[in-house]
């Protein structure tokens, strides 16, 4: 259940930057800023602390641009937490620091027993009791059924097919037990029929705003933060009680991530009832 005062890790940009190729956003040519990352960060933090969030810092490590991307330290359910085993080599060396960093603060890490790869939050969402778990490009369905049978909750695999979506946190969104925000292409046939199955209220937003990373939007309550450049979902947002807040992330999106990846929720996402 949530905490009152919603506990959110987060790893300051200091040494952010595009050092390698992963995913079809990055490009070293195509360099991100240091001074604007670092202070888009801080502006995505201060805005996170002023909706009432507890923020934890890790420590920036240099060699590591990509540590700034919490929500891919691991899935953390109650006080465990599952951490991930990145696909590509240039993240791996992440682990080690985010074991250590919730070892210190009092969470029970669980490594996957397999050879499977498996990204964590950026992966892995609740929506009421399900785990929504995105697999195939960074994440491997065996190890989100695994992580599924540990916890005890339904699982529902959905296959991404589209390179630029490829955490499901790129492309998805839930926003409480029975609402989620979501770019339908980015998932196979069958991803896309389970969403619209189980989820009642399903927001699609519109593919120019998909590509800004509207979907990568952080949860706190009815108030939701996201990249600018996203107004139709703004106006979606607002017409169903939420309030949307707009903070630039440009800077991240040249590695493909904004708002969410830059966070991690410790107590538990709003959307999320843990299975008891
Ligand atoms: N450059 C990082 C990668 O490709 C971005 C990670 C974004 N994180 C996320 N949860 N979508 O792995």
């Amino acid at each position: 259940m949530p905490a009152e005062r919603p506990a959110i890790l987060m790893c300051p940009a200091d040494y952010y930057g595009i050092e390698y190729e992963i995913n079809p956003w990055m490009s070293r040519g195509r360099q991100s800023d240091p001074a604007i990352a670092r202070g888009q960060w801080l502006a995505l933090h201060d805005l996170l602390i002023s909706l009432g969030a507890d923020i934890h810092l890790m420590q920036p490590a240099p060699g590591l641009p990509d540590l700034v991307f919490t929500a891919n330290a691991g899935l953390v359910w109650e006080q465990t937490v599952f951490l991930s085993r990145f696909r590509h080599p240039a993240r791996q060396g992440e682990t080690p620091l985010d074991d250590a960093w919730f070892q210190q603060h009092g969470f029970r890490t669980v490594e996957l027993p397999e050879d499977w790869s498996f990204e964590g939050a950026g992966d892995a969402l609740f929506c009421g009791e399900t785990l929504f778990a995105g697999y195939l490009i960074r994440s491997d369905a065996a190890a989100m059924q695994w992580v599924g049978s540990e916890i005890g909750c339904r699982v529902i695999p959905m296959q991404l097919v589209d390179d630029r979506y490829y955490h499901l946190d790129t492309c998805f969104c839930p926003l409480d037990d029975e609402t989620a925000i979501c770019w339908l292409p980015a998932f196979d046939e069958y991803g896309q029929r389970a969403l619209r199955e189980h989820i009642p209220q399903l927001i699609e937003v519109a593919p120019e705003e998909a590509a800004r990373f509207c979907c990568n939007a952080v949860v706190i309550g009815r108030d939701v933060v996201l990249n600018t450049g996203c107004p139709q979902l703004e106006a979606t947002l607002a017409e169903r009680g939420f309030r949307p807040h707009a903070t630039p992330l440009d800077e991240f999106i040249k590695a493909g991530g904004s708002a969410k990846c830059l966070t991690l929720r410790l107590d538990g996402e709003d959307a999320a009832r843990w299975p008891q």
